[in-house]
């Protein structure tokens, strides 16, 4: 595809800024999302769209609304999309994180779903494809669509820029069309999906779902044989592409060794040199499986309390969607469940669990990667998650154990993780003490494997498949023409 103009649309932005005590603070959000787009976007160049929602955002773009990022050695363009209270509340916290976001994870959680959070959808990913339309230098620029904020958006944008190649990636799982068929927009959504050139999946399973949602609920011709779907004569390639990370992480170089690390971050927390660290690493979510690695611990402690005073979890916790009713609930719930592990299991200033709710640096997180024994990733439901894969590109030292949720993505992919269903606190519990007692050389032969996958199906892989893809119906369509 030379010299097209590529333009990544998300609602989260790569970079925000935040002003805190009068200066201006840069931050890079959790969310798998940008840790997978951000390589990319540095690689190809380009025009990454996104929702300014940093309080100091508004402060550092020119009078086009662009700033030129990454800060430190610029190489692509930032385009700011500013949201009103209105469009913030109905299109983001609403119809996308009450809405899709239950819909899709099958965590029990109701979706809820309000005609007014539908239309401020609607009216926010046609001001979205405005701005989209604006960016392109040209008729046919690659538009890469992330995520169920943006359903609706190929269609708008096909509609007026017909020769583009858009490739839209849905970060998180799609259910069955049966759970699918609850949602009272379901065929304009699939419809808004069918505008896109490739509809990818993390996995088969998804585009499976999809398709079938399609089948039953369009008028549409479906070939199994090419993975396509025809639909009011335009064809949408429905593939899967496991998402990853970038390879080797290029932060890696520039930590500390294994052992410092250990040592600092033990300091850190005030934890004795020789105390076995498990690490959670999230966004503050329900369908992570929070509160269910919390009763695996519990369930641990009570049939092995030789491990009392000898183990420490430690719950790196980003806050998120924090004014949701379901996310401040889960809050709470953490703080009561880790103040009754310590009650229970703690004593003389030692504490099982301690949970950080706080955003924290890539640098950080890495370093406390590297520090600990064990990870745990036993999400309800996940598209991919990402953390699995950072986990074991952090341990070059090929040390470290893996737990890891057969419901997340990345489980298809990483089976020398020990794979636990975290709706089964015994099980896990069974899982962490194999964990906790197995030997080096197996913690190596699992890890050197798994770090051989990431290696090998890292995030240029992702990218450049789906790009390879979209070069082959430009091809086509060329030769049509
Ligand atoms: C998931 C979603 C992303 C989102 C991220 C963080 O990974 O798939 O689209 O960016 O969570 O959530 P937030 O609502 O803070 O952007």
């Amino acid at each position: 595809l030379p010299d097209a103009q590529v333009i990544v649309v998300s609602n989260r932005e790569p970079y925000i800024h935040n002003l805190k005590d009068g200066e201006i603070e840069l931050i890079v959000p959790a969310s798998g999302l940008v840790s997978a787009l951000e390589p990319i976007t540095r690689a190809c160049g380009g025009t990454w769209i996104a929702y300014g929602g940093g309080s100091a955002d508004r402060l550092t773009v020119d009078a086009n609304d662009r700033v030129q990022v990454p800060p430190d050695n610029p190489s692509y363009v930032l385009r700011r999309v500013w949201l009103n209270q209105k469009e913030h509340d109905g299109y983001y916290l609403g119809f996308a994180n009450e809405g899709l976001w239950p819909l899709c994870h099958i965590v029990f959680t109701r979706p809820v779903f309000r005609a007014s959070d539908w239309e401020t959808y609607e009216a926010v990913n046609r001001k979205f494809a405005d701005i989209v339309v604006r960016e392109a230098r040209n008729q046919r620029p690659i538009v890469l669509v992330q995520d169920y904020h943006f359903a609706l958006l190929p269609r708008m944008i096909r509609a007026r820029l017909p020769e583009a190649i858009i490739i839209t990636f849905w970060h998180i799982p799609w259910p069955n069309s049966e759970v699918f068929s609850i949602c009272p927009w379901r065929e304009k959504i699939l419809d808004g999906l069918l505008g896109s050139s490739i509809i990818g999946f993390h996995t088969q399973f998804h585009c499976n779902n999809f398709t079938q949602s399609v089948d039953r609920f369009l008028e549409s011709r479906i070939e199994r044989e090419d993975a396509a779907i025809s639909y009011g004569g335009q064809a949408s390639l429905v593939h899967a592409y496991p998402i990853s990370i970038e390879w080797p992480p290029a932060l890696l170089e520039s930590l500390p060794p294994v052992a410092d690390c250990r040592r600092a971050v033990r300091r850190k927390y005030g934890l004795a040199d020789d105390v076995r660290l498990c690490v959670g690493v999230e966004r503050l979510d329900y369908t992570k499986g929070i509160l269910d690695r919390f009763h695996a611990l519990e369930d641990l402690f009570e049939r092995h309390p030789e491990w009392i005073g000898k183990l420490t979890f430690l719950q790196i916790a980003a806050p998120s969607r924090g004014t949701l009713p379901a996310y401040r609930r889960l809050h709470e719930e953490c703080v009561r469940c880790v103040e009754d592990l310590n009650r229970r299991f703690g004593h003389d200033g030692y504490k099982p669990v301690l949970m950080v709710a706080e955003h924290h640096s890539q640098r950080r997180v890495y370093e406390i990667y590297r520090a600990a024994d064990l990870c745990m990733v036993t999400s309800l439901h996940d598209g991919m998650n990402l953390v699995a894969k950072e986990f074991v590109a952090a341990r070059d030292d090929e040390q470290g154990v893996l737990l890891l949720s057969t419901f997340a993505g990345a489980s298809k992919e990483l089976l020398e993780a020990l794979i636990v269903n975290p709706y089964d606190a015994a099980m896990m519990a069974d899982a962490l003490q194999q964990a906790l007692t197995m030997p080096a050389d197996e913690q190596q032969s699992r890890m050197r494997r798994m770090r051989e996958i990431v290696r090998d199906n890292n995030v240029y892989r992702w990218a450049g498949s789906m790009l390879l893809d979209a070069a082959r119906l430009r091809k086509r369509s060329d030769t049509e023409r």
